[in-house]
């Protein structure tokens, strides 16, 4: 079995030794992307941990490819049609974003953003704590790392929301889905948690019209997809005192530019796409456990809908 790994050079080498470990009977090979490779030999099996324009003329008919990442944007519109995309579900990330979603939520919950704005003005001023079962937080995006934040939250005591394609049945969380329950599901909001990737139905979704119906005050935590916020939207309803701050994970150029206004913004805290990180050994033992099941002709989960774009 032949298998293209789309990497950069100075990026391969954990990957390249996981899956030979893994593999060893089969014949691995680097794909340096964006680059041609003079008569590359066909493979079965394309890992697309990096974009490349050149990996699908080489690769035009392997029997699945994998991403790296839960996402898939980055190759959704060069994966030859027909070829199933697999995308990487959980393998240690859900853990990693419950966490930080947590973090996030606490901060709010504690009001350290008023007393951010507080210490700027050299205020001292005490604010009644308020109890979680008061917080209002919505998570969008109901899927593996969606689900177990919304859980987590429940169990810290947080009034919780959720929104997804469909409505879902989580034990203390009420969920909500489709166009009219889009409204309800934000109006009032004390923390919005977005989840949800970068697809046709998605992007822009967080816009001024919104991000004004959460409660005066409120949070926004981005570690889904960066196209899925307006940034001048929240930009302006955060100079506007509406919204109390945001913490936000995910752009949608990254590196963040150095000119980017988030930077300068108080009331933004930045961490550079760090809130679920691929796990290689996690990663490479399932997606090595997918090929084997395809070639045992077993279907597998994970397999992305190419209209929906997850
Ligand atoms: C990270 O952003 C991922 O998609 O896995």
């Amino acid at each position: 079995m032949r298998i293209v790994l789309s990497c950069p050079s100075s990026q391969a080498s954990p990957w390249m030794e996981l899956f030979a470990a893994a593999l060893p009977d089969a014949k691995l090979a680097r794909h340096e992307p964006d680059r041609s490779h003079n008569n590359a030999e066909r493979a079965e099996y394309v890992i697309a941990a990096y974009r490349s324009s050149t990996l699908f003329a080489e690769q035009p008919q392997p029997k699945a490819v994998f991403t790296v990442s839960a996402g898939v944007s980055h190759v959704l519109r060069d994966v030859p049609q027909g070829v199933p995309l697999i995308r990487v579900e959980d393998a240690g990330m859900a853990e990693q974003m419950v966490r930080y979603a947590i973090a996030a939520t606490m901060r709010a919950a504690l009001r350290f953003d008023e007393y951010a704005r507080q210490q700027r003005a050299r205020k001292w001023l005490q604010h009644e704590p308020r109890a979680p079962q008061h917080i209002v937080v919505g998570v969008m995006g109901l899927g593996v790392i969606g689900s177990a934040i919304a859980r987590a939250l429940v169990d810290e005591g947080f009034a919780v929301r959720g929104f997804a394609n469909s409505t879902k049945t989580l034990p203390g969380v009420a969920s909500f889905a489709g166009g009219a329950g889009w409204s309800s599901y934000l109006d009032g909001l004390d923390v919005l948690i977005n989840v949800l990737p970068a697809t046709a139905a998605t992007r822009n979704l967080l816009d001024r019209q919104a991000l004004s119906r959460l409660r005066d005050g409120a949070h926004v935590v981005n570690i889904g997809r960066g196209d899925v916020l307006v940034e001048g939207d929240l930009i302006a309803l955060l100079d506007s005192g509406k919204l109390g701050g945001a913490t936000l994970d995910v752009f949608r150029d990254e590196p963040l530019p150095p000119d980017h206004p988030f930077w300068s913004q108080p009331e933004i805290t930045i961490t550079p796409h760090v809130s679920g990180l691929t796990i290689p050994g996690e990663t490479v033992a399932q997606i090595v456990t997918k090929i084997r099941a395809l070639e045992r002709g077993e279907s597998v989960s994970g397999v992305v809908d190419p209209e929906r774009g997850y």
